[in-house]
């Protein structure tokens, strides 16, 4: 039932064979505890609780909690957690000047990536993956520091000051008033707004081997420090197949929007496989079935929406995913909504420009990054990773001199 993965790398080892598995399409790399994903069911758990319940009832730390450390915390542990977090949120100075450095109108993304990789220069003393204080202590600095080092990718962008972090505040309240706010206005974080960026967040948090997750753990398997492998996870996600693709659905619904096309006409051309045109946020590598995750996010999107008395792109979206449901072409290829579909229409919303839908990203699935991370170097069985190939170059040839080519 592949719940005790044959390893078959191994086997064929010793005959001298390899795999060929491109995009590892059926290859499990690793034997992991933290997410359960039935892509067919459409169930996703993390350690074993449903991502409806968790949505629902937990938080975001709490959940980050529940992955690094594999069970919910009690009130103390969470105080005592939350507590640590909030203590850290400040970014050295001269990681501040850091910024300084980058040009205006710098993206986000890869300042977000810079940053984190820089952190490696600032705490030498803990960057050990086999010392488990350094660990817990990067760990730490790792959740409090990334909101901040967000914000102020943001802040460096749109040319406004940075404000520093206000540690009496909720992670998600000092996100938002960091990237919002400015230093002579004081700024309060919609309710509302802040109870759904933390579910977003807890809806992100991990997704097993993923392209970034998969990334953190090849790095990490040189026994690369956390802060080396996340940052290498930052730069996976940023590729418009991964991260990216709730900005593109963002794209798709306002050119329907400010074109003439209707969303039948739009339908039509998707199902002919017009070149470059795909119905985006639709259509899973594992989820044959409606994304739980997407289904979630919709109702947050309908809430958010109503107190906005509507909107139009919305209504396109909720008129493409009719069309798709009920048309034999999705149906028959399984194709449904997966949690891109509705994210960046919620963003935009709350204010965020596109550039900042994949930082948004990143900061949900930090605490995946780093439960597999720890899981992976305190698994004792743990090897470097190192992929074979099936070589298809030229045989052996003679090297031929400059003068006789
Ligand atoms: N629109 C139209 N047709 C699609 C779509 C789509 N979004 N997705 C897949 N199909 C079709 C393919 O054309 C193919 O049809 P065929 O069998 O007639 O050739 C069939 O469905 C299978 O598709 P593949 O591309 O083989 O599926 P794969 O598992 O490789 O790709 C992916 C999955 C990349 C997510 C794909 O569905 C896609 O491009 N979706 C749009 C982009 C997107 O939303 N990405 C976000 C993924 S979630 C995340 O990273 C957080």
């Amino acid at each position: 039932d592949g719940s005790d993965g044959l390893d078959i790398g191994k086997l064929l080892a010793t005959t001298g064979k390899v795999t060929l598995d491109t995009g590892f399409v059926n290859t499990a790399s690793c034997r992991s505890e933290i997410t359960y994903i039935d892509g067919d069911a459409g169930i996703l758990r993390y350690r074993g609780y449903p991502i409806e319940q968790l949505a629902e009832g937990s938080t975001f730390l709490e959940v980050s909690y529940l992955l690094i450390y594999g069970e919910l915390p009690t009130a103390t542990q969470l105080e005592e957690f939350t507590g640590r977090v909030q203590r850290h949120t400040m970014l050295h100075e001269d990681l501040k000047r850091f910024f300084d450095g980058f040009p205006r109108n710098a993206h986000p993304m890869p300042q977000l990536s810079s940053a984190v990789s820089a952190l490696s220069t600032f705490y030498q003393d803990s960057l050990d993956p086999f010392d488990n204080e350094q660990v817990e202590i990067s760990t730490v600095r790792l959740l409090a520091k990334l909101p901040t080092i967000a914000a102020y990718s943001y802040k460096k962008n749109i040319g406004q000051p940075f404000l520093y972090p206000d540690n009496s505040q909720s992670l998600v309240e000092n996100f938002l008033r960091m990237t919002f706010g400015l230093p002579a206005e004081p700024y309060e974080a919609d309710p509302l707004m802040v109870k759904a960026l933390d579910q977003l967040f807890i809806l992100h948090a991990d997704h097993e081997q993923n392209c970034s997750t998969s990334t953190v753990r090849l790095v990490g398997s040189a026994q690369a420090n956390l802060f080396a492998s996340v940052s290498a996870g930052i730069h996976a996600l940023s590729g418009p197949l991964h991260g990216g693709a709730n900005s593109a659905v963002l794209e798709m619904l306002t050119t329907i929007r400010d074109s003439d096309e209707t969303v039948e006409s739009f339908m039509e051309k998707v199902k002919k496989k017009t070149p470059g045109v795909r119905l985006m946020g639709f259509g899973h590598r594992v989820y044959k079935n409606y994304d739980p995750r997407a289904a979630i996010i919709k109702k947050t999107a309908d809430e958010m929406f109503e107190k906005a008395a509507g909107n139009e792109l919305l209504d396109i979206a909720k008129e493409l995913e009719t069309i798709a449901l009920a048309d034999d072409y999705f149906v028959s290829r399984k194709l449904y909504p997966n949690v891109d579909f509705y994210t960046g229409l919620i963003y935009q919303a709350m204010g965020f420009p596109t550039e900042m839908f994949t930082v948004l990203f990143a900061i949900g699935r930090l605490p995946g990054w780093i439960a597999q991370w720890r899981e992976m170097i305190a698994d004792p069985s743990t090897k470097i990773g190192r992929p074979r190939q099936v070589y298809t170059g030229a045989a052996e040839r003679d090297y031929v001199a400059m003068d006789a080519r």
